[in-house]
């Protein structure tokens, strides 16, 4: 299939703000494009946005979370400098000279502190937001307050770089297919929330819904860069069909279910073995008596730093994949 596709949407995914537990922002985004193809569209206790479009057959869960990786103030000093913990997996390598956002439009740079005793910097990072003391910066930032990295979208004619691909990207992926398909399912996209903190959000999400069949859509490591193991996981090598991560072994009559129906329609994919990293599908897979989980991964170089980096082919390979699978009749004895 050949599409061309409009990113202005995924531009303001990426740029709304949504730190696990605040992903208001990005709820209200995905709302305002899509209020037009849904029978409803909910927000329960957890912040989980879950938009249903009805049908017959099987109930279909299709999940994407919508938080990303962030940091929360811990501690402002008599200088105005803020001290802070990591929300989600963020590298410490990968902060240093990096700039954070708050909800409110402060910006502020991470930085090291300098080591008194050598001449050379300590472990410890700040973040500074230009205030000249502590009242001046608690009038711009409280303590509890959450800020993401920042991140420009940009596109070029193979790739999009930007903050929050993960998983901004998976809920583009969904919201794309929500717009142009009619299934013969009864389908529930779940928008998660909290997945960056423990996959929090789908484990509720799961068991309100109680679905026949759940497919995640999430990012993955890219083993292309240099110096890594090549042969895994890489950019513009089509759409990751999950087999196995730290939280789930996925049934083989399910993955090769989604290979057989990639294969029937031409559509580019490579499979997703990992052994660290977990994504909602954990949770989702060990709800009541177990519910029959799959995933579909797209692969992202630099994940939680501020700068992602996703192929174009490998999105249109995503919804190439999640559009076959929601429209051809189920198969296989879930
Ligand atoms: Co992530
Ligand atoms: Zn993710």
């Amino acid at each position: 299939m050949n599409r061309s596709l409009d990113y202005s949407l995924l531009a303001k995914l990426t740029q709304a703000f949504g730190p696990s537990g605040n992903e208001r922002e990005v709820a209200d985004v995905i709302t305002d494009s899509i209020k037009d193809h849904a029978e409803s569209i909910v927000t329960d206790t957890m912040g989980n946005l879950i938009v249903r479009k009805k049908g017959q057959g099987h109930k279909i869960m299709i999940v994407c979370h919508m938080d990303e990786v962030g940091i929360i103030v811990t501690h402002i000093n008599e200088n105005g400098f803020l001290y802070y913990a990591a929300v989600g997996g963020l590298k410490s390598g990968d902060q240093v000279s990096k700039r954070v956002r708050f909800s409110n439009g402060t910006v502020g740079i991470i930085n090291k502190e300098k080591d008194d005793t050598v001449e050379k910097k300590s472990e410890k990072l700040y973040i500074d937001i230009g205030a000249t003391n502590e009242q001046e910066a608690k009038e711009l930032v409280s303590i509890g307050d959450m800020a993401v990295l920042t991140g420009e979208f940009l596109e070029t004619e193979n790739v999009i770089i930007s903050k929050a691909v993960d998983d901004r990207v998976g809920c583009f992926i969904a919201l794309e297919v929500i717009k142009n398909i009619t299934s013969p399912y009864d389908l529930y996209f779940v928008f998660s929330a909290q997945e960056e903190v423990g996959a929090r959000g789908a484990r509720t999400a799961a068991y309100t819904t109680e679905a026949d069949l759940a497919i995640v859509i999430d990012t993955t490591f890219s083993f292309d860069t240099p110096k890594k193991v090549q042969n895994r996981t890489s950019l513009h090598n089509g759409v990751a069909i999950k087999v196995m991560d730290r939280s789930i072994v996925v049934s083989p009559a399910l993955k090769n279910w989604m290979a057989k129906i990639a294969d029937a329609n031409s559509i580019l994919y490579q499979w997703e073995i990992i052994t660290g990293g977990g994504t909602d599908s954990g949770p989702i897979h060990l709800t009541k008596g177990g519910i029959p989980t799959g995933g579909l991964a797209i692969p992202v170089r630099y994940l939680h730093s501020g700068n992602e980096m996703v192929a174009k082919k490998d999105i249109i390979a995503g919804i190439d994949l999640l559009t076959a699978l929601i429209t051809t009749p189920l198969y296989f004895e879930l």
